[in-house]
């Protein structure tokens, strides 16, 4: 019997794997070779064939399914046929699943193993940036580079998350997009690479490309079929639903309301809370922010979109200590990026001092909140969620080792300090972190954007330049001691 060469799509690759490998296993095929990418279409269809001879019965725990499946998603090109072998050794009654010693086995149960990382890390360091998109409507970006083709099994997650908004996650080989509530999938474009500091014009293009299904159909048929051709393409008749969709699309994304953790899923939040402290991360600070996004210390983490870890080079001198990320920061998982960070940013490139250089994070990791109607009301962390965050504080701390630490309001002050107390009288004054760090003291800057009186805003923004010009000042000063 020859070998059949099985041609497996990129996208849909382990649902197709299925298929074959059933009809291989009915007609039993002893081996096959697998190979992912274009084929012609019937190559796929080798499961309709006729069985010939015996058919092994073979019926495996769900749980053995979903293993083998995981293992798929793994990038060695040897996965496909060491499944296959194994389902057939399983079906024969020569082997038992989770038999550790046999060596097919066992590579099955570590790549599985290997991919739930992958899909973990993914969770963990999909980082989205907002698009400024055509209609009003708000839509998410990111770019992402796997170790294994994990999208499809990663991205659901995302999907509930993130189920009131439009987004999409582009990684070099499948894109995926989130649009209206609908998940799917599509090849990205060869070449495509969006370096970390992409213009804002190059993700408008891509934005363009992924959330304008209707004007891109439009552009695309008419520029590759002529219109008088569109009366006989099925395709043709989605266009005008498309393109009407662009707008529903929006209504829904406007009725939609903040998404809310389940009271289960409190519930349980709360119960691990009391659990055992987790193990200090060793690989620095890329291992101390994957820990973190495991992060179960508070219940903050259950409703929160993601946990925002700080950022920034791991040599700063400077350590800038802001509160807990706000609405805008749950979802870009960057710390300063909403309102309160435009004031900052602002006020620092006036002051020259290098937001760039310095690590910037947080007091407490996740994003407390109250949902109120559509929106996500601020919270202010409680004694014991800053206590709980402090964990990783000192860790990022220890491991940055900065000159000067900025404290940014009365909830850094008393997480680095032990007391928050008092901080108009404070501001201004350097005084010390738990560790002898010296720690300069200024409000946070949503302080001055909640304040009623224009010209009180104007004189305090004045002010926290100044602050923020002293911290410049001190940094240049200590650079060579
Ligand atoms: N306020 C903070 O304290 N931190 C942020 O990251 C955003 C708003």
């Amino acid at each position: 019997m020859d070998v059949p060469l099985i041609f497996l799509p990129v996208i849909g690759t382990v649902p197709a794997w299925r298929k074959a490998a059933r009809g291989l296993l009915a007609r039993g095929v002893p081996e096959a070779v697998w190979q992912v990418g274009d084929a012609p279409a019937d190559l796929f269809a080798t499961e309709t064939a006729e069985p010939a001879g015996k058919v092994p019965a073979l019926t495996l725990s769900r749980d053995a399914i979903a293993e083998i499946e995981t293992a798929l998603c793994h990038a060695d090109p040897e996965r496909f046929a060491r499944a296959y072998g194994l389902l057939r050794r399983l079906a024969d009654g020569l082997v038992r699943w989770g038999d550790r010693s046999d060596p097919a086995m066992l590579k099955v149960l570590h790549q599985a193993k290997t991919v739930r990382r992958a899909i973990h890390k993914m969770h963990a360091f999909v980082r989205f940036r907002e698009v400024s998109g055509e209609g009003g409507r708000r839509a998410f970006m990111a770019w992402f580079e796997p170790d294994h083709p994990v999208v499809e099994a990663a991205t659901p997650f995302f999907a509930k998350r993130f189920g009131d908004m439009d987004w999409a996650i582009l990684t070099p080989q499948i894109t995926a997009r989130f649009v209206s509530g609908v998940l799917d999938y599509q090849l990205t474009a060869p070449g495509t690479v969006i370096p970390d500091d992409a213009t804002e014009g190059l993700w408008r293009t891509y934005y363009a490309n992924i959330f304008n299904p209707a004007r891109l159909m439009v552009d695309a048929m008419t520029s590759e079929m002529p219109r008088k051709y569109w009366k006989n393409l099925p395709e043709a008749e989605l266009i005008p639903g498309l393109i009407r969709s662009a707008n529903a699309r929006t209504s829904v994304m406007q009725a939609a309301a903040p998404t809310e953790a389940s009271p289960r899923l409190l519930a349980r939040a709360k119960t691990m809370v009391a659990e055992a402290l987790p193990e200090v991360p060793t690989d620095g600070l890329a291992g101390l922010r994957a820990a973190a996004g495991g992060c179960t210390r508070c219940p903050l983490y259950a409703p929160a979109t993601q946990v925002v870890f700080g950022v920034g080079p791991e040599d700063a001198a400077l350590m800038i200590v802001g509160e807990q990320p706000g609405d805008t920061e749950d979802l870009t998982g960057v710390p300063f990026t909403g309102p309160a960070g435009q004031v900052f940013d602002t006020e620092a490139q006036a002051a020259g001092l290098d937001r760039g250089a310095a690590y910037v994070t947080n007091a407490v990791k996740h994003f407390k909140f109250t949902p109120r109607g559509k929106r996500r009301i601020h919270q202010r962390p409680d004694a014991g969620e800053v206590s709980a965050c402090r964990w990783w504080l000192d860790l990022e701390r220890e491991l940055i080792r900065p000159r000067l630490i900025l404290a940014m309001g009365a909830t850094a002050l008393a997480s680095l300090t032990g007391k928050g107390e008092g901080i108009l009288s404070r501001r201004g004054k350097v005084e010390v972190a738990t560790d002898g760090t010296p720690v300069f003291v200024t409000v946070h800057p949503s302080y001055i954007l909640r304040l009623p009186d224009p010209a009180l805003q104007m004189a305090e923004r004045a002010r926290f330049r100044d602050d923020l010009r002293t911290v410049a000042d001190m940094l240049r000063e200590t650079a060579n001691d």
